[in-house]
């Protein structure tokens, strides 16, 4: 699979999204290069959501084009992408508490092998898929949690089992939606660092996430795309985006009183 001549991996054109009358997206063109990490930031309801869900297939944007590896995708569900190379990370959901870590990986190595028939027997005399899943296992550093129950890991360990399971679909490009909400600050580095290593021994070309933690963001991107109220506020290196304070104070802003939920 080959990058865009524009050596775009993907991008969105002109993107709007609507939710009924409200348009959480407007006019947002967004591009990731082979090589890149990029974070989104923005404050709360600033759209950040909703170009990852664009861009992975979950929604159709109301108006515009979104381009994977040179090739209209609109309307192209998750699955799909995911077989041409494209996986995220979700906030946990993914996650079913009553799975160990083996079964978890399993049934994202399965969905990769297809062999989605019976996960939960003839899956377990198939050498590559276990050795696939022992890998991706400890890749992340999970290799010693192989049958511990999901429901029991701590939350860093399950934001790497997630992460894992994105990575268990041999993807080209992954999008991690705050991958590191909920843990500690300390948790949050070792977790970046285990899945940026982890992404490069297993090729993956690009990695977008979005981020709140600042430090996070500054330290691991290559470029910063700052949402507001669903439009393209900057998209700069982060060493011009953090040398501006109105900036920084814009994305690490609230929602806006206008737009608050009514009590
Ligand atoms: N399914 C939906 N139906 C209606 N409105 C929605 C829906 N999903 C999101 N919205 C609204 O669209 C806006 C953008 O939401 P989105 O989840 O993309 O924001 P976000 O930047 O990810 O915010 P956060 O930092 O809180 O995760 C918000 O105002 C949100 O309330
Ligand atoms: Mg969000």
């Amino acid at each position: 699979m080959t990058a865009a001549a524009n050596g775009r991996l993907f991008e969105t054109r002109n993107v709007s999204m609507h939710y009924g009358a409200y348009r959480a997206l407007h006019d947002v063109s967004f591009h990731v290069a082979d090589g890149e990490f990029v974070s989104i930031v923005g404050p709360n309801g600033a759209g950040k959501t909703t170009l990852v869900n664009v861009v992975t297939g979950l929604l159709k944007p109301t108006t515009g084009e979104v381009r994977f590896m040179d090739r209209d995708i609109a309307g192209v569900g998750p699955v799909e992408l995911a077989r041409r190379g494209m996986s995220r990370a979700f906030q946990l959901v993914n996650i079913f508490p009553a799975l160990t870590v083996r079964e978890t990986l399993a049934v994202a190595v399965a969905s990769r092998l297809r062999r989605v028939a019976n996960p939960f027997r003839s899956l377990w005399r198939d050498r590559e898929l276990q050795a696939d899943v022992e890998r991706v296992a400890a890749a992340v550093g999970l290799a010693a949690r192989l049958e511990t129950q999901a429901s029991t890991l701590s939350q860093g360990e399950k934001k790497l089992l997630d992460i894992a399971s994105a990575f268990a679909l041999n993807p080209s490009v992954i999008l991690l939606d705050e991958p590191t909400s909920g843990v500690s600050t300390a948790d949050k580095h070792s977790i970046m660092e285990v899945m940026v290593a982890a992404a490069k021994a297993a090729g993956v070309r690009a990695i977008v996430q979005v981020e709140h933690d600042m430090d996070l963001v500054a330290r691991y991107s290559h470029r910063i795309v700052a949402l507001q109220e669903g439009k393209v506020l900057a998209d700069l290196p982060p060493d011009t985006f953090f040398s501006d304070p109105a900036m920084i104070a814009a994305v690490v802003g609230t929602r806006p009183p206008a737009m608050k939920r009514a009590p």
